[in-house]
């Protein structure tokens, strides 16, 4: 359904009121829909909800598409992550109808508006609009799921066979499905859900984790730090669940999804990471070596200090047998000479020929992080277009 110009001006003349209310309004959504639907708690991240990531990831959602609603094509890069972050949790259409009433609800009661208003009228005509694009997105992606060979839809079960300890946070675990079937040739890049029972909360709880490894045949890798409580806050359900498992333990999975991978093999690549963010980049170099690709690489990571530089000996090996592989790191903490620096990256500090000015560059890290070497790329004259990030929490990457 379309918008009249009338409805256009209402939901503009919505946009300030929503930037004062918008986190409060989502807060109140979130808990009328999951008081209605119970079953949701198993969809959404309660994680998020504690910390209100969510509250707020939905809001920004929301607000963009109240300031573009002229132009929701400026939106398309934020519709293709939500896109692959709904696949990846099996969100389906009929879930649009929960989502879609509880949220006009909440604005008709937080507004002290009634649901016949025009207002919410037009608020019904804008989600049904940004709901049907999400959907028609999320279908093409199911297509693309259900006609790949080794792909699948909805939750499969995997076995643990292995677990690694990379270091004393982050732990490798090496997944096969428990039917035996085909796996995916999967982009190096992508993300799986993992859903498991968090003992705690007496409910299942999904979470994405990047595939650390290039595509296998015979299992999935994903490496997981434990998020260890901090001061007040509690740690991590399903990171410490994962942590807690044991080789032979059964988890669901979906199947790989996500919009952040490798591009181009044939350019220069550069991957810079920060703590557990070094996993897309291990599963991309790690493709890049299994196809013996000569294009440069450089590979940079910046951790606390060597006792968390995850997967170190394997980015060493690759480098004495692949003369176009160069890595800097830096470590926050530590003795000269244990890393090239200490102290925070600087990427103006680096040796030019780590930066190509026609390379790809791909960022993962905390957001802080993300946002400084960003900001540094560009001043070092590296084009936007050439700049991809994965954000590992909710919500993408705000740059300014
Ligand atoms: C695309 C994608 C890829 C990812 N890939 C990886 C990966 O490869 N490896 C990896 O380790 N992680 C990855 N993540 C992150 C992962 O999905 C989880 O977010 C992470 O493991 C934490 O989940 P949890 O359930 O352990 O923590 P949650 O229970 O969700 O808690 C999150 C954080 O909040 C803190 N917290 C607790 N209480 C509060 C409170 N009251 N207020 C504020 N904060 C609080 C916790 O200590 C914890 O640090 C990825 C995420 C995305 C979106
Ligand atoms: C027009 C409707 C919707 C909008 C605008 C929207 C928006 C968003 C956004 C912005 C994110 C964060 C993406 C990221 O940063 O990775 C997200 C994630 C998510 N969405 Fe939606 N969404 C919509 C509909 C739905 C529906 C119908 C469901 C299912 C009932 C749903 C469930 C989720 C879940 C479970 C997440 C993962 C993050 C979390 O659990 O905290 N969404 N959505």
């Amino acid at each position: 359904m379309s918008l009249t110009p009338k409805q256009i001006e209402l939901i503009k003349a919505t946009v300030p009121v929503l930037r004062e209310n918008g986190v409060a309004l989502t807060g109140y959504f979130y808990n009328r829909m999951l008081n209605n639907h119970p079953e949701l708690k198993e969809v959404f991240n309660l994680g998020h909800q504690r910390s209100g990531a969510q509250a707020r990831s939905l809001a920004g959602a929301v607000l963009a598409y109240a300031e573009n609603i002229e132009n929701p094509s400026v939106l398309a890069s934020a519709i293709e992550l939500m896109a692959h972050k709904h696949v990846s949790l099996e969100i389906q259409a009929p879930d649009y109808q929960i989502v879609g009433s509880n949220l006009l609800h909440s604005i008709s009661e937080v507004l002290s508006i009634p649901m016949d208003d025009p207002l919410i009228e037009a608020w019904a005509a804008a989600y049904g609009q940004l709901a049907e694009v999400l959907i028609s997105t999320e279908k093409a992606i199911y297509d693309e799921h259900a006609q790949t060979q080794g792909s699948w839809l909805g939750w499969r079960t995997f076995k643990i066979a292995k677990k690694v300890v990379e270091n004393s946070e982050i732990t490798s675990f090496y997944l096969q499905p428990t039917d035996g079937g085909a796996l995916p040739h999967y982009k190096a890049g992508q993300y799986i859900s993992v859903r498991v029972l968090v003992e705690e909360l007496g409910l299942k709880q999904p979470r994405q984790y990047t595939l650390s490894d290039s595509p296998k045949t015979d299992h999935l890798r994903i490496s997981v730090k434990r998020e260890d409580p901090k001061g007040e806050l509690a740690g991590g359900w399903v990171s410490n669940t994962l942590h807690g498992l044991n080789e032979g333990d059964e988890i669901e999975v979906t199947a790989p999804t996500g919009n952040f991978f490798l591009i181009d093999s044939t350019k220069p690549n550069v991957f810079i990471s920060g703590g557990v963010g070094l996993t897309p980049m291990i599963a991309m170099l790690n493709q890049l070596v299994d196809a013996n690709i000569p294009a440069p690489v450089s590979f940079i990571h910046a951790c606390r200090n060597a006792e968390v530089h995850a997967m170190k000996p394997h980015v060493d090996a690759v480098k004495a047998r692949f003369d176009h592989v160069k890595s800097f790191t830096a470590y926050e903490q530590g003795n000269e000479g244990d890393a090239d620096v200490i102290g925070r990256l600087d990427l103006h500090q680096l040796p030019r020929e780590l930066l190509p000015t026609l390379a790809d560059y791909y960022l993962c890290g905390p957001l802080y992080f993300m946002q400084a070497q960003y900001k540094t790329l560009l001043e070092l004259g590296i084009a936007k277009e050439q700049i991809h990030l994965e954000a590992f929490g909710t919500g993408g990457v705000q740059l300014s």
